[in-house]
């Protein structure tokens, strides 16, 4: 895993973000895929919101996705593999690019058909312990046509990143701004941060 963590850290320092494939291998993502939480999300999931607790609005124009947040204590075994890949993560970013990150957050996290999210930046504007954000794409065989493309605005360019089962970005949430553009077909995720503050 040293070589993969290894890779996001180059990617960090160098460009302030990093795309990584086979963060998770093809079975530990079916794994996953085989939660019920994904297989029957009407049921577990809930409509994402804008902004933190007594900030927090719904509004579907800037995005559209459900999401179901993890626990660490009690997250089914599948997810839990995720959860301690990251927690490594955390501990060789702090060894290598000499940081002092303590937690990450994670939520499960489905686009249905045609839904998106408007370009933003994901630290809030009163809370900045969003260091990172770490999202591990969970679809197979997603194809370009299909669209939900992560689009991330650097200070020239944008560049498109699709959501390939496996694969994970990472980014600074303080200055890199992106958007998910809408698909054709249900765009599958975990979606997380890591915070440089312990969550209470
Ligand atoms: C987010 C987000 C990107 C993605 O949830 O804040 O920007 O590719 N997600 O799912
Ligand atoms: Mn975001």
């Amino acid at each position: 895993m040293d070589n993969i963590f290894d890779l996001v850290a180059d990617g960090l320092a160098d460009k302030s973000y990093a795309i990584i494939d086979n963060f998770l291998t093809p079975t530990e993502v079916s794994k996953i895929l085989e939660l019920p939480h994904f297989s029957e999300h009407e049921k577990f999931f809930k409509k994402a919101g804008i902004g933190k607790r007594t900030d927090l609005q719904i509004n579907e124009a800037i995005r559209g996705d459900y999401i179901l947040w993890l626990d660490k204590n009690t997250a089914p075994p599948a997810a839990q593999v995720y959860l301690n890949r990251l927690n490594e993560l955390v501990q060789y970013l702090n060894r290598s690019l000499f940081l002092s990150l303590k937690d990450y957050e994670v939520h499960m996290t489905v686009y249905p058909v045609g839904t998106y999210y408007k370009r933003h930046l994901d630290q809030f504007k009163k809370d900045d312990h969003r260091k990172l954000s770490v999202i591990c794409y969970l679809n197979n065989d997603w194809k370009e046509e299909q669209g939900g493309q992560l689009r991330i605005y650097t200070e020239n360019e944008s560049l498109d990143v699709l959501p390939l089962a496996g694969r994970l970005v990472c980014f600074r949430s303080d200055v890199l701004e992106h958007e998910v553009l809408p698909a054709t077909r249900q765009r599958l995720s975990l979606t997380g941060w890591i915070l440089d503050q312990a969550i209470i």
